[in-house]
């Protein structure tokens, strides 16, 4: 997580295209008020525009606070979803408005009634990755950086974790006095590494830690030495003493982790998220200038996710 830098230092070398791209975003920035967010697994020229890029925690407590006409969000929908629910006043665009993330839509409204209605104490966890809806007919909604905090904190011994229920084991085997049930939704970027390619990566680079996403499978999550949302494994790997690293997500993670620490390694073993991949700096641009990508959540809507999203920031601190 880092603040804002020049401009001008961030297109040299970049070549005279993107920079002119970059320049004029700056031009379009002021004139529309506008403050540029970017989740780690978009491309680096589009984290290196951003005013701020973080984990979804930390986007979504900038979005709630920022007091901007504009809100450019460079991620998926469901990011920019929660942002116009945390921020109604401010306008939130969406470079690419067909950027989604297939493990939002991972759950049924009919699963959760049916839950309600057989399970007494039940809380319904709502993990931030998931679209208005399901958010709307959750308790408290979680990322992977407080998702343990939260469930711990909870006062309800049954918890119906949704969509992932690869965050949900995370959590459960961190919380094992409750009771969980899931919905079965994964993310298919996280899914798609098997314990075969953990083990090839340890094999290649065997003075490196593997460091890991709570959205990989269980039996991945195994052969991890650490795991945690995108900004902890920053973080981990600028504490760690381990030179050279193995990283278990996304791989657009790799433009900060080389920043933070310059001096490590990082190997990637996941596969791209193609969606966050849709942002590029010349959408971000035709977006401020055209007002395109506008994010609208219906009022009555919006109310009712606006709670577990609001108890989500009093709860994780
Ligand atoms: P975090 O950045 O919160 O770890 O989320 C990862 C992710 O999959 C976002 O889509
Ligand atoms: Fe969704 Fe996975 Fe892409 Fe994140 S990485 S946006 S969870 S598909």
């Amino acid at each position: 997580m880092r603040g804002a830098r020049s401009p001008r230092a961030r297109i040299c070398g970049q070549g005279q295209g993107i920079g002119m791209v970059t320049e004029e975003i700056q031009t379009y920035k002021q004139r529309e008020d506008a403050l540029i967010l970017a989740h780690y697994y978009v491309p680096d020229e589009v984290q290196a525009l951003a005013d701020y890029v973080g984990d979804s925690y930390y986007l979504a407590k900038a979005a709630a606070k920022a007091q901007k006409r504009t809100v450019v969000f460079c991620g998926v929908r469901f990011m920019g979803e929660s942002a116009k629910i945390l921020n109604p006043a401010s306008r939130v665009l969406l470079p690419a408005a067909d950027a989604d993330c297939p493990m939002a839509h991972m759950e049924k409204a009919a699963h959760i009634a049916s839950l309600r209605a057989n399970i007494r104490d039940l809380a319904v966890v709502c993990y931030i990755n998931s679209d208005a809806k399901l958010k709307a007919l959750s308790d408290v909604c979680v990322t992977s950086s407080n998702a343990v905090k939260i469930v711990s904190a909870l006062p309800n011994r049954n918890i119906l974790f949704i969509p992932d229920e690869n965050l949900g084991s995370f959590v459960r085997a961190q919380v094992p006095h409750k009771n969980f049930f899931f919905s079965g939704g994964y993310c298919p970027v996280h899914a798609a590494v098997s314990p075969q390619d953990i083990a090839a990566a340890r094999r290649a680079h065997p003075k490196a830690a593997v460091l890991m996403h709570p959205e990989c499978v269980a039996e991945v999550r195994a052969l991890a030495d650490y795991v945690g949302s995108t900004a902890q494994i920053i973080a981990a790997a600028r504490e760690n003493s381990f030179d050279e690293f193995i990283v278990c997500t996304e791989p657009g993670v790799l433009y900060e982790l080389k920043k933070a620490c310059p001096a490590k390694t990082f190997y990637p073993v996941s596969p791209v998220c193609a969606d966050m991949k849709k942002i590029t700096p010349e959408r971000v641009l035709a977006c401020l200038r055209e007002g395109s990508g506008e994010v609208s959540v219906p009022e009555d809507l919006a109310a009712r996710a606006r709670r577990p999203l609001e108890r989500m920031l009093e709860m994780g601190g």
